[in-house]
């Protein structure tokens, strides 16, 4: 069977009150009509087409790397016009599946139920019974339960509005009876609007069955009309994931408080996340890995048994087994640290290795370096990386022991075993196994008075 995915994306979403148009607002980071596509890409044997309108140039450039196809309907008549733009794309024997660019958390699973439910004389559409179906469509059934027409609000009678199925707009159809169907639509509605809708009523006329089903959760066919709706998406969103994590064996202290904007290629068991966690990119967690309170990490590699204590930023990193980072430690970009490292408060690590078993535990700026193994790094002692036009090297080799506060001015290299004595300025490289010291000698004055008032 040779799927068309239309999805419908040329309203201009207005309520979001944006200069953005409303599908390329985002939930988890990803946007609207990105979500919708990637359901869509994973159908077999699928095409999509995507009918824009509002904020065409910007909805194409952000979607310029998918092998998609685009049709605009430079004007909004209606969502039966919106399809009808996509005609041509439309073969006789397609299995036609219309989907909305603002309804981004429908699952596969719901749309392959109905899929199963389609055929040349079948159509099948998606409801859902909701508690207050205001402003939607309202699918009418006869006495023997069989659906004869889908009603618009506006257009429905007072008893047609008492019906709590609703219409998710989602359906899928055959082509040839699509396009029989799309030239035979009219505006006459409260609206004067094509009403996509209308074909249901078409379809009956012709005798042609009509399936319905339900998706598994209503949050599914939920739209984004405003940044309310938005908000509330993002968090079942979330919440979805939360509950795919803890099934696979991570606790979640909150599963309310975890925002993950990404993928998660790689999850080990028995790792512990606790509140006001955010996973940008994509990240692999190995096992037994604890991150602590409010932590941020993006683009990286976290390795077994790694302890993020709380508040701290990882990006683009590579943290070996068993390091302890933190608390307030940020490891920026292109650090890689070996096994056992530990970072810990108020330390900035970036584009620097570390090899293993090394501590860098208070107040250190280390960038661009290559940090041997079992090397201690003092309280506050920095590198000094910068020469106001380059980025240059500072090594420091094995087991050698940087005495709190000292400056170390690159490039240079701190030798194997080496010691340098708290508070120096080092601009020379120094020699290994010995002590470095370059501090003025202490002086004190005898009968030194305080000046007085
Ligand atoms: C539509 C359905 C309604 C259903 C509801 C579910 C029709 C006539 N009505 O109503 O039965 O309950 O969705 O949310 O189909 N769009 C275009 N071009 C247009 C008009 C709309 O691309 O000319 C797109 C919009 O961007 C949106 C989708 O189609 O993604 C739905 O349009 P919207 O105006 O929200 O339809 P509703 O009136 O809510
Ligand atoms: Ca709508």
């Amino acid at each position: 069977m040779a799927i068309k995915t239309i999805i419908l994306a040329a309203g201009r979403g207005s309520r979001m009150v944006s200069a953005i148009p409303k599908v390329l607002h985002k939930i988890a980071g990803k946007t609207l009509l990105q979500h919708t596509l990637n359901t869509a890409s994973q159908l077999p044997n699928n095409k999509t087409v995507i009918v824009y309108g509002y904020g065409g140039e910007q909805i194409k450039k952000a979607l310029a790397h998918e092998a998609v196809a685009w049709v605009e309907q430079t004007q909004q008549l209606g969502t039966g016009h919106a399809v009808l733009q996509a005609a041509k794309h439309i073969n006789d024997s397609d299995t036609v599946l219309i989907l909305y660019a603002d309804v981004p958390l429908l699952q596969k699973s719901t749309i392959d139920k109905l899929l199963a439910g389609v055929c040349q004389r079948t159509l099948a559409l998606l409801t859902v019974h909701l508690a207050n179906p205001t402003g939607y469509g309202r699918i009418i059934r006869d006495q023997q339960g069989k659906v004869r027409q889908i009603v618009e609000e506006k257009d429905a009678s007072k008893t047609q509005k008492l019906t709590g199925e609703a219409n998710s707009g989602i359906v899928a159809v055959h082509g040839k009876r699509l396009k029989q169907f799309l030239a035979q639509l009219q505006n006459n509605n409260a609206q004067n609007e094509f009403y996509l809708t209308d074909i249901v009523a078409m379809a009956v006329a012709e005798n042609m069955q009509i399936h319905t089903c339900q998706p598994d959760h209503e949050d599914e066919v939920l739209g984004v009309n405003d940044r309310i709706q938005l908000a509330h998406l993002e968090r079942a969103y979330q919440l979805r994931q939360a509950v795919q994590l803890m099934a696979q064996g991570v606790t979640l202290a909150d599963p309310n408080r975890v925002d993950i904007r990404g993928t998660i290629p790689k999850l080990g068991s028995d790792i512990e996340i606790d509140i006001n966690v955010i996973l940008l990119g994509d990240n692999c967690i190995g096992s037994k890995v604890s991150i602590g309170a409010n932590c941020i990490v993006k683009n990286s590699t976290i390795g077994d048994g790694v302890q993020i204590l709380p508040n701290c930023i990882i990006e683009n990193a590579n943290i070996g087994p068993l390091c302890r980072i933190g608390p307030y430690a940020r490891i920026r970009p292109d650090t890689t640290l070996a096994a056992a490292v530990n970072i810990g408060n108020f330390c900035e690590i970036k584009q620097t290795s570390v090899d293993e078993g090394s501590k860098i535990n208070h107040l250190s700026y280390i960038g661009n370096a290559k940090v041997g193994k079992n090397v201690n790094i003092g309280a506050g002692a920095i590198t000094c990386n910068y020469d106001g036009a380059n980025k240059l090297t500072t090594t420091i080799e094995d087991d050698s022991f940087v005495g709190s506060g000292s400056q170390l001015i690159a490039p240079i290299t701190i030798g194997r075993g080496a010691t340098i004595g708290a508070g120096s300025t080092v601009t020379k490289d120094t020699p290994p196994q010995q002590l470095t010291l370059s501090r003025a000698k202490q002086v004190s004055v005898p009968h030194w008075q305080r000046p007085k008032k």
